[in-house]
């Protein structure tokens, strides 16, 4: 293990090594007028497994506690982190979907195949007008993710309409046939999903003239303000990215970008029972985001230097195999400490680079691959990153704050390709919120040993008074189930000194703390 500066904000520089266990994080005055978007903390919710049926939609005749259909316990508990977007009918499902299935009457709608997950037959109960009412009910902005695939400009022009136009026009209409007389309020619409996949198979180049195509007949009806966003690459896939830019013209707001933590897909491993060895390496595939992240917006810099498009990382987290004895195409997995690690990470590198990227979607919001909660029956119970979520809620909307971190690396090695990867152990981020006050968040992603974090707060804060909060747990592999549904959560904490500017922290292994100076 050796140490280095390794510069949350803008600097990579060498300094002196200090004891193993120690790090130092020093917090800048804002540089700039850089916000965290909200919707960093954004939602995905696909047909896929129990994601939206069974998981947020029951029924108004459901035995289980909801609100016109939706599980009240889940609704509570998505309030509580404040979602600010969901991103909705897919992934792979949405370039299937064909949304006059899902309006007027439920027991009029026709049966569909869902024929990306597990060829589980749903009867469209769960349609437009269900998805907006929950958007509304949550209060949350919704994401429409169109048909190109195997839809056609005209369906999605008229689901725009149909959504959104105030005035009378053949598609609202239709919808106040269907007892919706006010348009809904829709920002954001996405011009496919993975169209070089499940989403068309297509080139670059192909793809480029469907979005301009498709992008064109996007209207925007009676004061509705669409932003669009255009299909984008898998990860490394940087040629994807410089195609789509260098073609565009017409109307693109967007720019989407996937990536998961998995290399071996063949064998993505167990959710629950893994080594540190397992736990470091996801770490690095994770935090490699990073240069992911980098790389793409050098692209967007070279055609955009203005900075005016938008990257949306709108799908992106853990996947693991599937809990064993569930349907291995509902993507049903457990979440641990180190979702949580990978979660809290992941948003820290997001807020450093929030001037382009403004938009994430974690995959998935309920019941899928690195859930906030995971519901069975009339049971629900939350995930550690569930509560990575709600201590980070106070950095939505809040000025973004430079941090420099000193700490010790770890070079980790493994996936497939026995890529080597050096991760910093520790993780940082910090923010201002309207209020005035400073909150710090701190991942100690040493899974051996305590962390004694110093954190210099002297530019940013006069205050002498603060809290905390705390989530750890004794094993990397824990995890709340149905019957024990506490395992990991946060908790409030104590453990750090602050004095004249300056914070000390006493981290265990494999923590994360969020900090609010008062
Ligand atoms: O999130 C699961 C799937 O992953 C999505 O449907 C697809 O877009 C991606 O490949």
């Amino acid at each position: 293990m050796k140490r280095i500066f390794a510069a949350i904000l803008l600097l990579a520089t060498a300094v002196s090594a200090a004891a193993q266990d120690k790090s130092t994080v020093k917090v800048g005055a804002p540089e700039g007028d850089q916000v965290i978007p909200r919707e960093i903390y954004g939602q995905f919710a696909e047909h896929l497994g129990s994601g939206i049926y069974g998981g947020i939609w029951v029924g108004p005749e459901s035995p289980i506690p909801n609100i016109n259909g939706y599980r009240t316990d889940v609704l509570e508990a998505l309030k509580a982190i404040k979602v600010p977007l969901v991103r909705w009918p897919g992934g792979c499902f949405a370039d299937d979907y064909h949304w006059r299935n899902g309006i007027g009457p439920r027991e009029k709608r026709p049966s569909i195949t869902n024929n990306n997950w597990g060829g589980t037959v749903e009867d469209n109960s769960f349609g437009t007008h269900e998805f907006l009412d929950f958007c509304e009910l949550l209060g949350c902005e919704p994401y429409i993710s169109g048909n190109v695939g195997s839809g056609s400009v005209e369906e999605l022009a008229d689901w725009i309409e149909y959504m959104t136009a105030a005035s009378d026009t053949p598609m609202s209409r239709l919808r106040r046939q269907n007892g919706r007389d006010k348009p809904w309020k829709v920002k954001y619409i996405g011009i496919g999903n993975e169209a070089w996949g499940c989403g068309g198979n297509m080139r670059p180049e192909y793809y480029s003239d469907l979005l301009r195509r498709y992008a064109t007949y996007c209207h925007d009806f009676d004061g509705n303000k669409l932003f669009i966003i255009a299909s984008g690459a898998s990860d490394y896939d940087y040629n994807w990215t410089d195609v789509i830019l260098k073609n565009r013209k017409g109307k693109m707001d967007g720019i989407s970008l996937h990536y998961y933590s998995v290399d071996n897909w063949g064998n993505k491993g167990s959710a629950t029972d893994f080594t540190k060895d397992d736990w470091y390496w996801v770490l690095g595939k994770s935090t490699e985001v990073e240069e992911v992240i980098k790389n793409h917006i050098a692209l967007m810099d070279k055609y955009d230097p203005r900075k005016r498009i938008a990257l949306c990382l709108d799908e992106w987290g853990t996947w693991w195999n599937v809990e064993p004895g569930t349907n291995p195409g509902h993507l049903f997995q457990q979440s641990t400490m180190r979702d949580a690690m990978v979660a809290s990470t992941t948003l820290d590198i997001c807020h450093k680079y929030s001037d382009r990227l403004k938009m994430t979607n974690i995959a998935q919001m309920v019941n899928v691959l690195q859930a906030m909660v995971l519901t069975q029956g009339e049971k629900m119970l939350l995930t550690p990153t569930y509560y990575v979520y709600k201590m980070y809620t106070v950095h939505q909307g809040a000025t973004f704050l430079p941090v420099e971190v000193s700490t010790a690396t770890k070079e980790v090695r493994g996936g497939r390709g026995k890529a080597t990867r050096t991760i910093p152990l520790l993780s940082a981020t910090a923010s201002r919120d309207g209020a005035g006050k400073v909150h710090i968040s701190l991942s100690n992603l040493d899974a051996d040993n305590a962390h004694e974090v110093t954190v210099d707060l002297e530019a940013v804060s006069k205050s002498s008074k603060a809290v905390g909060e705390i989530l750890a747990s004794k094993n990397i592999t824990d995890h709340n189930e149905f019957g024990k549904p506490e395992v990991v959560k946060a908790v409030p904490f104590k453990d750090f000194r602050f004095k004249g500017g300056q914070l000390t922290v006493k981290m265990p292994a494999a923590s994360i703390v969020t900090i609010e100076l008062q």
